[in-house]
């Protein structure tokens, strides 16, 4: 059978690899080498309304061409082509993942007039929470709404809340609740008005543990405010693929905004999952961010592979993870907007494509994903910039720059992205011993090596004109088709997540140990057993 190391693009890259792996990025950059067409010019693309400079990556213009090369050879487009077609691309749970779908504007797309009713049934409640018709059960108008929900379930609603703040109503506040710890509930809660919050619970299965307990300690919430158990219908919807669950919640069929098993749930927020980004936005926005991932949806399918920005965002990272051996790799916006696009990132990339079982089950011989990490600059530069510029790790980075702002304050601005491209400048370029010898001075010699930079570190720069809706949507689909892109070439299924189960059986074993009379507590390892009976001392006094 194929595999991925005995497809002929592989072993081309291997040796390429072993050609290039010394080269300096500095030497390529060097006016005399860097002649017309620039590389700035070479490895820029667009698409999308975004930009990728991939010029500062350790890549030539056959890196490039071996890599699409063995995406080819992998199977790339039919794969693309399987997924928009909704075709079972998740064969461990026999499903489609046609989260496209929920932005396809062809009325031949799947699942078109059930996705267009939800979404029109999601802004006619989305308008009367925003224009005040929709009430609570005093009569006041709603102005605090509370997500509960967790992984895909959270992390996407809130990172587009957060990102496009500028953009949504001043009357409402968004909260986001996802963490079983009850401080999480609690702190949301402190100063909400009952009378005037409603509660959204997102839970694709709707058994998720921390998103149930959240709820019904909500549910308590309101009732002890003085709400009758009848009037929670004013205070409380559901969004899940399981409908019957939300109904026996107590949450009244007419409010249950439905998904379907055909989203995954880190791919959901185009669904009724975002429809707390549609009350905070205004539904004219929201369709605003599905045009902007459908504009890649269309750049992914359209674009030759070799001008593709998913897929050679994906293979430059397999260059890094496959053949440089990079563990992590670090996403930086210039952006406190998105501020939580990382930790989005984190689930969309490692849940998708940290496994190791191949599609037909054998186990890969080959790393797949890296560790996905990141904050915004420049937070990092002052916290954990000094390793990569002079650990002896390299981590390949992604940085994000927003060209406008999208507040008031337009004079941080030259400041903010004059240090984002002065900071892939500085890892690139390094200081050399010769330089670092001239700071020093002949007083301070022991000191040259502490301000020696290696350089030839590889960043690409992604430039987004402002921060809208649309561009913000195809921010997004450009890492769901990056995730796809690398599931492909490493034959994995980027759509189940099984490695998350046997935490969550255990969990229910131990959170039973926790409660039980002494003797009824099950044995386990010396040192899970030492935690729990520390655990039970201080639960029961
Ligand atoms: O435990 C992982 C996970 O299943 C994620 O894949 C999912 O996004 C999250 O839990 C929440 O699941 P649900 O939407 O069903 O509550």
């Amino acid at each position: 059978m194929t595999t991925l190391k005995s497809l002929p693009a592989w072993s081309a890259l291997q040796t390429h690899y072993e050609q290039i792996r010394d080269a300096q990025l500095r030497d390529w950059f060097a006016p005399q080498n860097d002649t017309a067409p620039t590389r700035a010019e070479r490895f820029t693309f667009t698409g999308g309304g975004l930009a990728a400079d991939f010029s500062k990556n350790r890549i030539t213009d056959e890196t490039l061409g071996l890599l699409v090369q063995l995406a080819r050879e992998a199977g790339v487009e039919a794969r693309r082509d399987a997924m928009f077609a909704g075709e079972v691309v998740n064969p461990t749970e026999g499903r489609a993942a046609l989260h496209t779908a929920l932005r396809a504007m062809d009325a031949n797309a799947p699942f078109h007039a059930a996705v267009k009713a939800e979404r029109a049934k999601m802004a006619v409640f989305a308008d009367k929470v925003r224009n005040g018709a929709w009430t609570g059960h005093t009569g006041k108008r709603i102005r605090h709404v509370v997500n509960i929900g967790i992984g895909g379930s959270d992390l996407g609603p809130k990172m587009v809340v957060h990102a496009l703040h500028h953009l949504a109503t001043p009357d409402i506040s968004t909260h986001f609740v996802s963490n079983v710890d009850g401080a999480d509930l609690h702190r949301a809660l402190e100063g909400l008005n009952p009378e005037e919050t409603l509660a959204i619970v997102v839970s694709k299965t709707f058994t998720t543990l921390e998103t149930m307990t959240n709820a019904r300690s909500m549910r308590d919430w309101f009732v002890e405010s003085g709400c009758a158990e009848s009037d929670l219908a004013k205070h409380f919807v559901g969004v899940s693929a399981n409908p019957a669950e939300v109904v026996k919640f107590g949450i009244a069929r007419e409010n249950v905004f439905e998904m379907w098993d055909w989203v995954g749930g880190r791919y959901s927020l185009w669904s009724a999952v975002g429809l707390s980004i549609m009350i905070a936005v205004g539904s004219a926005q929201f369709d605003e961010l599905l045009a902007g991932a459908n504009d890649m949806d269309r750049h992914f399918r359209e674009a030759p592979l070799e001008r593709n920005l998913p897929v050679l965002q994906a293979l430059i990272g397999i260059w890094y993870r496959n053949f440089f051996g990079s563990q992590s790799y670090l996403v930086a916006p210039y952006s406190e907007a998105l501020h939580y696009l990382p930790s989005y990132l984190q689930q969309l990339e490692m849940e998708s494509n940290g496994k190791s079982a191949r599609l037909d089950g054998a186990t890969v011989d080959y790393p797949t994903s890296a560790v996905t990490w990141g904050e915004p600059g420049t937070n990092g530069q002052h916290a954990f910039f000094q390793m990569l510029h002079q650990g002896p790790t390299i981590v390949p980075i992604d940085f994000i720059a927003v060209l406008t702002p999208e507040h008031p304050l337009a004079s941080h601005h030259a400041k903010l992205l004059a240090n984002c491209f002065a900071q892939s400048e500085a890892l690139m370029l390094g200081r050399t011993v010769e330089e670092a010898r001239k700071i020093a001075g002949p007083d301070k010699p022991d000191l040259v090596p502490h301000i020696v930079f290696p350089g030839n570190r590889p960043t690409t720069t992604l430039l987004v004109d402002a921060l809208t809706a649309r561009s913000l949507g195809a921010l997004i689909a450009l890492y769901e088709h990056k995730v796809l892109v690398q599931a492909t070439v490493w034959n994995i299924n980027p759509f189940d997540q099984w490695g998350v189960e046997l935490g969550k059986i255990l969990g229910k074993v131990v959170e039973a140990d926790l409660t039980a009379a002494a003797a009824d507590v099950k044995p386990h390892d010396s040192s899970t057993s030492a935690l729990i009976a520390r655990a039970r001392a201080a639960l029961n006094g």
